[in-house]
Parts: structure tokens; sequence; C-alpha cells
């Protein structure tokens, strides 16, 4: 019998360690520096789950830990993850298979291919970061430049900037570069590295 059928889901979201479980120890060993933790995960759903059908969309996903953490929840909230990395993507998409939640979507591909207005909120964990020289980069898989860089963080500021307002987004470890002077900064958590934004 798969041992994974004698674990309950809530195990799985009692910490890091019991979450990276859900993966192969390749894409464990990202987690600490690439994979938001579950704790920060919990603050930024909160904040984004702004109640019924509310569509979240996390831009760059990676194995999907911020929508699975949001969809334990079991609101009716809408979770959607975006992310470059077509592996990632599939191991995101076993581990909601693993924890069965009917409110998660991974979708493959880059994010500046998406109509970003089909959503309410947004979260953000420095994606683009890996394209600045001298980083840690999650693998050799895509090519990197600081012009990629620039260019997806105007991309997302430009987008960002005519979403409604009440728009909300939360950011962890950004510089801030890609959100437009239009979004108020309500609050700032784990010393500023967590950031709760909301378009005036
Ligand atoms: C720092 S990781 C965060 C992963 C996930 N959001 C989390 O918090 O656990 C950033 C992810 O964004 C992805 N990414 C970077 N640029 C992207 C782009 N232009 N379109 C889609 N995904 C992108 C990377 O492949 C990486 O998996």
């Amino acid at each position: 019998m798969n041992d994974r059928l004698l674990i309950p889901n809530s195990w799985y979201l009692q910490s890091d360690l019991n979450f990276s479980e859900l993966f192969p120890y390749y894409v464990r060993s990202s987690s600490t520096l690439h994979w938001t933790p579950l704790h920060i995960a919990r603050y930024a759903a909160e904040f984004l789950d702004t109640g019924g059908n509310c569509r979240i969309l996390d831009i760059g996903s990676g194995v999907g830990k911020f929508c699975l953490t949001g969809a334990s929840y079991q609101s009716d909230a809408e979770w959607y993850g975006i992310e470059q990395r077509p592996y990632l993507v599939k191991h995101a998409r076993n581990a909601l298979n693993v924890l069965g939640y009917d409110n998660v979507t991974f979708l493959e591909g880059n994010f500046t291919t998406l109509n970003l207005k089909q959503f309410d909120h947004f979260y953000f964990f420095n994606s683009f970061f890996e394209n600045i020289e001298g980083t840690d980069k999650i693998d050799n898989t895509i090519e990197y430049s600081e012009a990629l860089y620039e260019y997806y963080v105007q991309y997302l500021h430009k987008v960002l900037g005519t979403m409604p307002g009440g728009t909300r987004i939360a950011t962890f470890h950004s510089l801030q570069e890609e959100i437009p002077g239009s979004y108020k900064l309500v609050e700032s958590l784990e010393g500023g590295d967590l950031k709760f934004w909301i378009k005036k």
C-alpha cells in the first residue's frame, strides 16, 4: 500500500519539514531559500482571501506551497499558481493530487502570457530575483539576465497599476520595485520581509 494513503492531509501542513515530504529530495533542497515558509504563507493567505470566490494568483508558484497552504483553510477562494519551470508545475500538481483540494490550479508558463485581470489578488515572493548576478539559483534550466529582471519588474508594475481599487498583493522579500505608487502599504511583518499592499 502507498504510505501516503495512511497520512492525513493535515499532517503535511503541520511543519515545513512535513510539507517537504510531498516532494523528492532534489526539490526539497531548494525549500529553505526558494519556497515560502508555511507561517508566511498562512499570514499572506489570510490577508489575500477577502471572502467569496475571490481568485488569488501566486506569480511564480514554484512547487505550489503558497496555494496549497491557502487551500488548506477550506474557504471559497480559488488559488492559482503560474510557474515557468515545467518540472516544478509537475511536482505542484502531484502534491495537489495527494492533498486533494478542488480549488487550486497550477498553470505552466511565463506570467507575462497570462491575463492578470482574471485575478483579484496576488502573492509575490520576489520571483525574478534569480536574474540578478550572484544570487542563488533554483537550477540551470533557464536563462538569467538582469535585462530580464528589469523587463519582468516593469511588466508587473505596469499591470498592477491597471488593476481596480481594492486589489491586494502580499510581497515576501521583495525590493518593492514592482509595486506602483497607487498601492498603500497596510502592514509590514517579519522585520519588513512580508508586506501587505492594497490598491487605493
Ligand atoms: C522564489 S520562488 C517562489 C515559489 C513560490 N511562490 C513559493 O513562495 O513557494 C520563485 C518562482 O518563480 C518562478 N518564476 C520566475 N520568473 C517567472 C516568470 N517570469 N514566470 C513564471 N514563473 C516565474 C521561478 O521559476 C520560481 O519557481
